[in-house]
């Protein structure tokens, strides 16, 4: 039967461990890229993505590999995004797969994010190979990671396979396991047609679109498909897989990998998780699970420079486009004037999105710092969403207040336990497990509000550990906190972009961090200025930015020719990223204070 020789499968591996060089020499050995046309990274697309080794885009790539059994095998690798933002889509490839390779570099051992992906990987009920890689590294330590197989993750450590992703070694053995050991698809193609969107991407020419695995029927060109969470419908323009160039295919059928496009001109038609079937003779149960992505943390977005509002409101719009996940509403603040309340799956999200409407469509703006959705009970009874806290309703009307709590995963080595406790502590973290891994590694299970993780938590916890522990997370669920809203005052006016929320017992430790945090970021002009972190009508904190002095401008108008071009350039990068507040100017770096001020 055809099914019987297709695999499906994905490799899951903490960032770093090798997992795109693995795949490439995966491609490389079936044939897929010949040496010299494979450019570095070819799963990789995105600049930023390369730039940032970090892959956000899923793919999936059909590789053609004759087994020593003498028989030719479809296999479809589908590459999973290698960060915690996006670990709903690592979910939803999963479902799409049959298997996994779940690999370990030999010189780190089983990391955090190994953990996360192996749990979810379980949850799928894949058949999981272990693959040590790396191992032509001289530090390598084969011996202490087959215990963490066994110990941590209760794998039979004599499966593992032993690789080198750079180096080529086991690269067939990998092949051979994966033919041998996870199970072809199931599926019947005379059923009607049930295919799961696994990813997405806008494509200029085909339109939206859909990365699927069909898990029964077929669909070809013609095909009237319908979107089971929307019901809309459309017409199947082309079907195909990637070779890994785009190859139109007469047919994906079950079992199958591949992507349809139909002309679809938005790509949030093409909701991950969501089922396609054909519109004429749709399937009764799509595929469990699908939720529409969800984002976790807001901020504000405004224009700067010579950008203006609608240039930022078509920026989001064309950006929007290829990337479904980002949701975004008008929003006037008095202190910045209109822009966008954005939603992002998380900080890297955010950050990506900030970086790709500067670069690729030329926006200048300003981000206010990032802020979890709080809810708001209120002494009548009512549960509001608050998504940006200077909409915090007066306290006044308050009975409670709920933040989002995380289930963080922390591994370590044992030297370092001492530290992260503190830390965590620090971030109001409550310890629920602490397990070793093995003789000199500590596995740490923590439940810490989500909006202490936003701030700074990843950087103090490389320097806490000097970059030897890793860190996953999931949202967990929303608990009541001691919270109140802090306000930034600028010569006496409340900016409300700079408006936060904190717990009550770091208010004044914030408080003061943040005035003095601005106090060193916002330049000095010719006025003075003061800067006040008030709860209520509570003054916590104050800070001033003595003006400047007329003979030191002075100096810089002198002859001094290098000076005064240094002098242009800072202005000339000052520029970037400043907006203006009635006579004063704030940077960037002022709105992310925050961020920076426990
Ligand atoms: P993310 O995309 O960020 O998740 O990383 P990745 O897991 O795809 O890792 P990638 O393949 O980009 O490799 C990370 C680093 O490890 C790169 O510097 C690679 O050159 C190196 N590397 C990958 N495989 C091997 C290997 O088998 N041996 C050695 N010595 N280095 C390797």
């Amino acid at each position: 039967r055809r099914m019987e020789h297709i695999r499906n499968f994905s490799i899951i591996a903490h960032v770093d461990h090798g997992k795109s060089t693995l795949a490439d020499r995966l491609m490389e050995f079936t044939g897929a890229v010949e040496e010299r046309e494979k450019k570095d990274q070819l799963l990789d697309t995105l600049d930023i993505e390369r730039e940032r080794g970090i892959t956000i885009k899923l793919q999936a790539v059909r590789l053609n590999y004759k087994a020593k059994d003498g028989q030719e095998y479809t296999l479809h690798l589908i590459d999973t995004p290698g960060h915690v933002d996006f670990g709903y889509e690592v979910s939803r490839s999963l479902t799409a797969c049959e298997g996994a390779l779940l690999l370990i570099d030999a010189t780190q051992g089983i990391e955090a994010q190994t953990i996360a992906t192996f749990w979810q990987a379980l949850e799928q009920d894949l058949e999981i190979i272990p693959v040590i890689n790396k191992i032509d590294l001289p530090s390598a330590d084969v011996e202490r990671i087959k215990e963490q197989i066994a110990d941590v993750l209760g794998l039979d450590p004599d499966e593992a396979i032993l690789a080198s992703g750079k180096a080529g070694i086991g690269i067939q053995d990998i092949l051979e396991a994966i033919v041998n050991k996870i199970p072809p698809p199931e599926g019947e193609e005379d059923k009607p047609l049930k295919a799961l969107i696994f990813d997405s991407y806008y494509d200029p020419y085909r339109g939206a679109v859909a990365f699927v695995r069909i898990f029964d029927g077929e669909v070809k060109k013609g095909t009237k498909i319908k979107l089971m969470s929307t019901g809309k419908e459309f017409e199947v323009t082309e079907v195909g897989a990637q070779t890994p160039q785009m190859t139109q295919l007469d047919s994906l059928r079950a079992g199958d990998v591949g992507y349809i496009a139909a002309a679809i001109k938005d790509v949030r038609d093409i909701r991950i998780g969501d089922t396609i079937t054909d519109a004429k003779n749709p399937t009764d149960q799509p595929v469990p699970g699908f939720r529409p992505a969800k984002p976790m943390v807001y901020a504000g977005l405004y224009p700067t420079g010579s950008t203006l509002f609608e240039d930022l409101r078509d920026a989001l719009e064309k950006y929007s486009i290829n990337d479904a996940a980002i949701t975004y509403e008008m929003e006037s603040s008095p202190a910045l004037g209109l822009g966008f309340r954005c939603g992002f799956l998380g900080l890297l999200h955010m950050e990506i999105v900030q970086e790709r409407l500067e670069r690729e469509y030329d926006i200048e703006l300003i981000t206010t710092a990032p802020n979890v959705i709080y809810k708001v009970i209120t002494k009548k009874g009512e549960e509001l969403e608050v998504r940006n806290p200077s909409q915090m309703p007066d306290p006044s009307q308050i009975d409670k207040i709920l933040e989002p709590y995380i289930e963080a995963n922390i591994i370590t080595p044992n030297d370092y336990v001492g530290a992260i406790m503190q830390l965590v502590q620090d971030k109001r973290g409550i310890q629920r497990s602490f397990e070793y891994i093995d003789k000199k590694t500590v596995l740490l299970r923590y439940d810490i509000p989500m909006a202490e993780v936003l701030f700074d938590f990843h950087d103090k916890l490389k320097t806490a550990t000097r970059g030897y522990a890793s860190f996953d997370y999931e949202f967990k669920d929303y608990r009541p906190g001691y919270l109140v809203k802090m306000d930034i005052k600028i010569n006496g006016e409340i900016v409300d972009a700079l408006s936060f929320i904190v717990h009550r017992d770091k208010a004044y430790r914030v408080g003061r961090n943040i005035v003095d945090k601005m106090r060193e970021v916002i330049p000095r002009q010719l006025f003075e200025v003061r800067i006040q972190a008030v709860i209520g009508s509570k003054v916590v904190a104050s800070a001033r930015v003595a003006p400047l002095r007329k003979d030191v401008l002075a100096k810089c108008y002198g002859g001094d020719i290098t000076r005064k071009k240094k002098l242009l350039e800072k202005q000339k990068k000052g520029k970037k990223r400043m907006k203006q507040l009635g006579k004063v100017e704030l940077p960037q770096e002022a709105f992310l204070s925050i961020l920076k001020a426990e």
